[in-house]
């Protein structure tokens, strides 16, 4: 994230991660990462009277969880009456009744531990604002009705948005670093430890643990993989699910100028939006959308485009204050993929938020807590990550990846890298190799290999995050230093040295 990109959540400080102590090598459950997923496991494990470590490569919160527009629903993104064909009833039931148990359960949460998060109970409305998505609102009421959220109509649409509306009582809001900092404190309360570790490879045989950095190891009897992506399978989650970049806003508006409600659209790509007081007689307006595949841009000026979404539906709305964006990870059956590791005994995997990424990670706390405890739940044939889906969005997205590789075939972005201005990067093709190339705006330049770590796609220049985006699985690495910002890669781009780097001239 650039300087210009800073997310409304960033200024609530979150706890410290403790040194790693020779009695954090040896744990029953070793959970790796934490953000949302991870701490709620932690969490859940540590009151199931488990002796948990969470491992951490950057910092609490550091990942996904501080980059969400924090909309706590039931009434799922990608629609039941979709969740029905790729599920079945039964299974759009129990995504229904998982993530409305995953509010209920923050909701719970927030009250035992004290934890003041500004979690406020308010409704969802889901708003067709053209003709042409009149009949899918149709499909939706009904499906969702057969899933138990019984959903109400209504014509008056959602403030400025006009349009038939379905409104979904019982959603919810919160702050999710406040949220997260309580976890963490009441988990680490009843004896959790939270480190810092940089792990390399997990091991789920004989003796499951997970291998650090240094060279050492902390043995456990399960590991937890919470990191959002696994870094540690290649192949076997990648394949079945996609990486999107979405990106928000947040501006202030009058206070009560908007309804204090999540609110979603129908169009291609969506809009989400929702109001968070500010405290000072004036609200944030927090407005999302413009996805598109990571590495795959498709919009130049995203920010833009969300604040004129914004001015419609507050014309009293003031300039951009915070711009972000986050990751979004698809699964091709739009639920995440939660339990244990394909082929691993003692490895369980939490993946694929679907963008309802807090729920998901709040619903994997039971869930994998009856798993690690030998028990068997009843959402578990739903989330379990070794289902199979061949359906047109497996081959569309798999046709997509092999597409990308296409670029090592492809003209470089420029041909010399003396034109490079400042704050702008650019990939340089020479012979079989493409070189990425990125100068800072103090006019230093920055060289990397353009292989991708992970399976050898080539990385693309994110002119709006300053970064290196991998077009095939979503792993995106910094400009400056080549390191990870998103898996599954589990290492950085190579380096080039100065004296290595390559031609300027065209070849
Ligand atoms: Fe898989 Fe880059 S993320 S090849």
């Amino acid at each position: 994230m650039n300087a210009e990109t800073q997310s409304l959540w960033m200024n609530v400080p979150l706890p410290p991660l403790d040194a790693i102590v020779p009695a954090d090598r040896d744990a029953q459950v070793c959970v790796v990462g934490a953000g949302i997923a991870g701490a709620s496991v932690a969490l859940a494990l540590t009151e199931a009277g488990r002796r948990v470590v969470v491992v951490e490569r950057d910092a609490i919160g550091a990942g996904e969880t501080s980059r969400t527009s924090a909309h706590l629903a039931s009434a799922l993104d990608d629609r039941f009456h979709q969740l029905e064909r790729w599920h079945g009833k039964d299974g759009a039931r129990i995504a229904a009744e998982s993530h409305a148990a995953a509010v209920d359960r923050i909701e719970q949460w927030c009250a035992r531990y004290g934890i003041a998060c500004e979690f406020q109970r308010i409704p969802g409305y889901l708003v067709a604002t053209e003709a042409d998505q009149h009949r899918e609102l149709d499909r939706e009421f009904e499906a969702a009705a057969r899933a138990g959220l019984a959903p109400s109509r209504t014509d008056a649409g959602f403030g400025a948005l006009t349009g038939p509306a379905l409104r979904f009582d019982a959603q919810a809001r919160f702050h999710p670093l406040r949220y997260l900092a309580g976890i963490v404190g009441a988990a680490r309360a009843l004896g959790a430890r939270f480190v810092r570790a940089d792990v390399r490879d997990i091991d789920g045989g004989k003796s499951p643990g997970v291998a650090l950095a240094d060279g050492s190891r902390i043995g456990a009897a399960a590991v937890v993989v919470a990191s959002n992506v696994p870094f540690h399978r290649r192949f076997t989650l990648h394949t079945k699910q996609a990486a999107y970049r979405s990106y928000v806003i947040a501006a202030r508006v009058p206070s009560g100028s908007v309804p204090d409600a999540l609110v979603w659209d129908l169009c291609e790509p969506y809009h989400y939006a929702r109001v968070q007081p500010a405290g000072d007689g004036a609200d944030w307006l927090i407005v999302g959308g413009t996805d598109h595949k990571t590495g795959q841009e498709t919009e130049r000026e995203p920010f833009a485009r969300l604040q004129a979404w914004a001015r419609r539906l507050c014309p009293a709305i003031g300039e951009t204050a915070f711009a972000w964006s986050g990751q979004i990870i698809e699964p091709v059956d739009g639920l995440a993929f939660i339990g244990r590791d394909p082929g691993e005994d003692h490895i369980y995997v939490v993946s694929g938020d679907s963008g309802n990424g807090l729920t998901h990670a709040t619903l994997a706390a039971p869930l994998l807590t009856a798993l690690v405890r030998g028990e068997t739940h009843p959402w578990q044939s739903v989330y379990d990550p070794a289902r199979k889906r061949l359906n047109g969005a497996w081959l569309e997205e798999n046709a997509n990846v092999a597409a990308q590789y296409r670029d090592w075939l492809a003209a470089g972005d420029i041909d010399a890298v003396a034109g490079l201005a400042p704050g702008a990067g650019a990939v340089v093709r020479h012979g079989l190799h493409r070189f990425a190339f990125h100068r800072d705006d103090a006019g230093t330049l920055h060289a990397f290999s353009a292989r991708c770590p992970h399976l050898g796609c080539a990385v693309r220049w994110n002119a709006v995050e300053r970064s290196w985006d991998c077009p095939c699985h979503g792993s995106r690495f910094a400009a400056a230093d080549g390191r990870v910002l998103n898996g599954p890669a589990d290492r950085g781009l190579e380096a080039i040295a100065a004296e290595q780097e390559p031609s300027t001239q065209p070849v």
